[in-house]
């Protein structure tokens, strides 16, 4: 008898600048959950569907960029809150569009609601799909979206 595995798809979950601090960093605007919370929560929400998911938060910008690149060998999508780098960031847009990984965008409050500077994202044209204003909800969200594509 011959067994095979397979190993399970994975899943990036990449946070960005100042996303180390949640839990007090404005907790008013960004909730009480840290940012183990946010990874835990993506664990399980990852496992339920079969899928494993692997994590990575940078002050930095390119160590997300080198870390969506390494994401084309060892992920089928990501999960990106890219904090303040989404307001700016061409970098990262250029890298989501370079290793054509499907991207969820996600961010734990409404941007829409705050400051005009917050309103413009580089990453919601080349994201898959944006999830804005669900607190730690969103993660969650943002790995059900990943898990349904194919
Ligand atoms: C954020 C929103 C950004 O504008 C901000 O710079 C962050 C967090 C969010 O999750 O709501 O760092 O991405």
């Amino acid at each position: 008898m011959t067994v095979t595995t397979s190993e399970p798809r994975r899943v990036l979950v990449l946070n960005g600048p100042n996303l180390n601090l949640l839990g007090t960093r404005e907790p008013g605007i960004y909730g009480t959950a840290t940012l183990a919370d946010v990874e835990a929560l993506c664990r399980d929400r990852a496992a339920a569907h079969g899928l494993a998911a692997d994590f990575l938060q940078s002050n930095h910008e390119g160590v997300l960029v080198d870390a969506i690149q390494a994401a084309r060998d060892t992920a089928s999508g990501i999960v990106l809150n890219a904090g303040a780098y989404t307001h700016t960031s061409v970098a990262i847009a250029d890298a989501i569009s370079a290793v054509g990984l499907p991207v969820v965008e996600v961010h734990l409050s409404n941007v829409h609601a705050r400051e005009e500077f917050r309103h413009h994202s580089f990453i919601s044209p080349v994201a898959t799909a944006i999830i804005i204003g669900a607190g730690l909800n969103g993660y969650g969200y943002a790995i059900d979206q990943l898990a349904g594509l194919p």
